[in-house]
């Protein structure tokens, strides 16, 4: 993997460290965006073949790129919200049964719990780091798996930690969850696109993605998965198009009871978006070309000297083993002032995020080594 950033329209005056607030767009996928976007002004020409073939082969892109074996457990949505309460809506939970999440997880993967929790009389269970940085990654994984026990319905997490990119062992908490029946729900924003992700490998119930971030799409769309624990499920909204049979407009009102297979359900209405559905589709093809195996190489290698040098300064930085290298939070050691900082990165246009107590640092190949040497030049 080489230095893309002529693919993209970044300027060069500024440093631009934050994919994990929102990824810059490929010229490609604008491209593809802009035409889209005239489509509308001949309506005559969107045919009704348009509102089924784009979204399949959306599909198809995203259960290439996270390694799914049938692309029919796909949905199109528009938020991550919606994805993971089409996933709480279809899981059954009981009196007494506990709900597992992260501490500090997004809010889009725990508010929809807190309400199915407070319905049914369930709990949720933050499981939360250790306090000392000592072993922080590997403790706070075994914290997970300690906590999940015969009470557990659902472990609802990220791959890894949106503010500080922790990374979670999925493929042992899986484990884990499969032996007391627990549904395993992962939301992939911050991760799937610039980390390998296999569903054939982790066999998640759900996997929920924004699209704006590290699949480089454009806002208000995403991806979901769901296995085929969920096929008989109830979606969150009735869309017309989601039925059986739903190709032929003359018969719309012969009314279909029959959901079409699998996952088809969930996608959100007017899921044929003219405009975004082939933006993303462009994204992931770039993705599947580049590979998530080198995007991560890629970042790890422009920024391993930086966080030696940080490291030497007395920043916290979670051991490489733990974390992920498109996305790493920075914890300031006392010397550090966290205000005068910030001003410098932005007097500098340097761009990152304040997350929690982490500077978050989310690199992709749009950056260079040049890059995290303006970014550490700050720290003096
Ligand atoms: C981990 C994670 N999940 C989800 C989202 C976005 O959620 P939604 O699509 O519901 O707005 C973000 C945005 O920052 C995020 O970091």
């Amino acid at each position: 993997m080489q230095h893309q950033k002529h693919l993209f329209d970044l300027s060069n005056d500024i440093t631009y460290l934050n994919g994990a607030y929102m990824s810059p767009q490929l010229q490609s996928v604008t491209e593809v965006g802009l035409m889209a976007v005239t489509q509308k002004a001949k309506p005559y020409k969107i045919t009704g073949e348009d509102f089924f073939t784009q979204k399949e082969i959306l599909k198809q892109r995203f259960a290439t790129l996270v390694g799914a074996l049938d692309y029919k457990n796909m949905a199109i949505i528009p938020s991550v919200s919606y994805g993971i309460a089409n996933a709480a809506q279809n899981i059954p939970i009981h009196m007494g049964d506990e709900i597992l999440v992260v501490d500090e997880q997004f809010p889009s993967n725990v508010y929809i719990w807190q309400e199915v929790a407070q319905k049914h009389g369930a709990s949720i269970k933050i499981i939360k780091p250790p306090v000392s940085f000592k072993n922080r990654g590997a403790l706070w994984n075994q914290n997970i798996l300690d906590a999940i026990t015969k009470k557990t319905t659902v472990v609802a997490m990220p791959h890894i930690h949106w503010a500080d990119g922790t990374l979670f062992d999925l493929k042992t908490i899986r484990e884990r969850t499969k032996s007391v029946d627990a549904f395993l729900i992962i939301d992939g924003t911050q991760s799937v696109g610039a980390l390998p992700f296999s569903i054939d490998e982790i066999a998640p119930d759900a996997l929920i993605c924004g699209g704006y971030k590290w699949l480089l799409g454009p806002y208000s769309i995403g991806m979901a998965y769901y296995s085929d624990a969920f096929n008989e499920g109830i979606p969150i909204e009735q869309n017309w198009m989601n039925r059986y049979n739903s190709e032929d407009f003359t018969g719309l009102t012969q009314y279909e009871n029959r959901y079409k297979e699998k996952a088809a359900r969930y996608s959100v209405g007017e899921s044929s978006n003219f405009v975004l559905t082939p933006m993303l589709i462009r994204a992931i093809e770039q993705l599947i070309e580049w590979t998530p195996a080198a995007i991560q190489d890629y970042c790890k290698r422009i920024s391993e000297e930086a966080v030696e040098y940080l490291k030497q300064l007395g920043c916290f930085i979670e051991d490489d083993l733990y974390r992920a290298h498109h996305l790493f939070g920075i914890y300031l050691p006392n010397h550090i002032d966290l205000e005068l900082l910030k001003s410098k990165l932005k007097r500098e246009d340097i761009f990152v995020s304040y997350r929690g107590n982490a500077i978050r640092v989310s690199p992709n190949v749009y950056n260079s080594k040049i890059d995290f040497d303006r970014l550490t030049s700050q720290f003096n």
